[in-house]
């Protein structure tokens, strides 16, 4: 007798995200998602480094949480150590730094250690939709602050905390992207980080300071990390391997206080990081970091003026943008009225896909509608040429623009 297949929906947990469909595959013209170039793959080197450190630390792998314990790989932490203090203004100890399986982790990580249903949290208007995504997975309440080109507007958010405040509300924390802002590509300016910081500290809300491209500064100075101007606790510092080096590799890190520290690592019950990768990406690193972050910028700054150049020839003056110092999105405004959502069916029948910026906004409904994201990390030169002209007859078609 054939025996009815089981229904695993009777059996689902309550409250789960719509199910994922099948993966679409790979569009000849991807904009979405910040990948990075194929090209860019050290692979020679990392052959180099993960053959000399197996050889010199692999027997290692059969103890869980050797090489640095629950926190993660020593030799990376280190590296850390120095890089954050060199290009990050950050002081800190390696007792302070815990690698995780990307940033995406972290961000779980906080979220798991800080949030309950109700909570509040603020980040910018536009704002990474997995951040996003996560806070309000949590039942989280979250605010968008609005920006302008100097990321998020501080007045806006000292006004909103006052409010919440009148209400009896604390939020849990601010999430800002103060370097190379996803999507909108701005940063925050010294004077404004300061002022968040003050503001963090008269309205006891933590900053949560998501520096995932922090590293890809390729016009002008950079600024520091709030975090180092902080000695009063008040900020969480995460960041990213997954721009500078490769979203495969899957690290990130987590600067955070001892306390808030053990209390995440009680809920890092992964059992521990991948160990093989960081070894690998600590030997590279410690020997060619420099060398190999200005070859990254080097290409994304040309991507961006080859992606800024396609959209002013194909779509011209409708379309509105702020130049990105760094980083590899941007972020255009089509006039109000557009819904950039209509023409992706087609776009992607062109073999384009995109972000259409609702998915990027705290407030989809009011804002976000008529932007667009666009990643220039992936594509070649040609096929963001190719691509950008393909989108601008496929904008004209569906909404009339250019
Ligand atoms: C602002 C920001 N934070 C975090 C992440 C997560 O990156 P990962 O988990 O690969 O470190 C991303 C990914 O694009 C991002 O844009």
């Amino acid at each position: 007798m054939a025996t009815k297949g089981l229904d695993y929906s009777e059996l689902y947990a309550k409250d789960l995200p719509p199910a994922a469909g099948p993966w679409e595959g790979v569009y000849p013209y991807n904009f979405t998602t910040g990948h990075g170039s194929p090209d860019l793959i050290p692979i020679d080197g990392f052959i180099e480094s993960v053959t000399r450190a197996l050889k010199r630390e692999g027997r290692n792998l059969a103890v869980y949480y050797s090489n640095g314990g629950p926190m993660g790989n020593l030799a990376l932490r280190e590296f850390l150590v120095k890089k954050l203090r060199k290009y990050r203004g950050i002081n800190v100890t390696v007792d302070e730094v815990m690698i995780c399986s990307g940033s995406t982790q972290c961000i779980l990580l906080i979220n798991e250690t800080l949030l309950e249903p109700g909570d509040t949290v603020i980040t910018e208007m536009f704002t990474y939709a997995g951040a996003l995504r996560n806070a309000q997975r949590r039942k989280a309440n979250t605010i968008g602050i609005p920006l302008d080109d100097d990321g998020m507007r501080v007045d806006i958010l000292e006004s909103t905390l006052a409010d919440l405040r009148s209400k009896g509300i604390r939020p849990k924390y601010i999430y800002t992207i103060p370097t190379c802002q996803n999507p909108t590509g701005t940063n925050l300016p010294m004077d404004r980080r300061r002022e968040m910081l003050r503001i963090s500290q008269e309205y006891g809300v933590p900053i949560l300071e998501d520096e995932c491209y922090a590293d890809l500064i390729f016009d002008g100075e950079w600024e520091h990390a709030i975090r180092s101007l902080d000695d009063t606790n008040h900020v969480l510092h995460i960041g990213s391997f997954s721009k500078s080096l490769a979203p495969g590799v899957r690290l990130g890190y987590i600067v955070a206080p001892q306390g808030v520290m053990n209390q995440m690592l009680a809920s890092k019950i992964d059992v521990g990081t991948n160990m093989v990768t960081p070894l690998m990406v600590a030997d590279f690193l410690e020997n060619n970091y420099e060398e190999h972050i200005e070859t990254v910028r080097d290409m994304l700054h040309r991507k961006r003026d080859v992606l800024i150049a396609s959209v002013r020839e194909h779509f011209g003056p409708t379309v509105e943008f702020y130049e990105p110092r760094g980083g590899m999105l941007m972020w255009f405004k089509f006039p109000e009225g557009v819904d950039t959502s209509k023409p992706l069916e087609a776009a992607k029948k062109e073999g384009v896909i995109y972000n259409p910026g609702a998915d990027w906004s705290a407030d989809p409904k009011n804002h976000g509608s008529n932007y667009i994201r666009i990643c220039y990390g992936l594509p070649s030169e040609d096929q963001i040429r190719g691509g950008i002209e393909r989108l601008a007859k496929v904008f004209h078609q569906e909404v009339g623009i250019p």
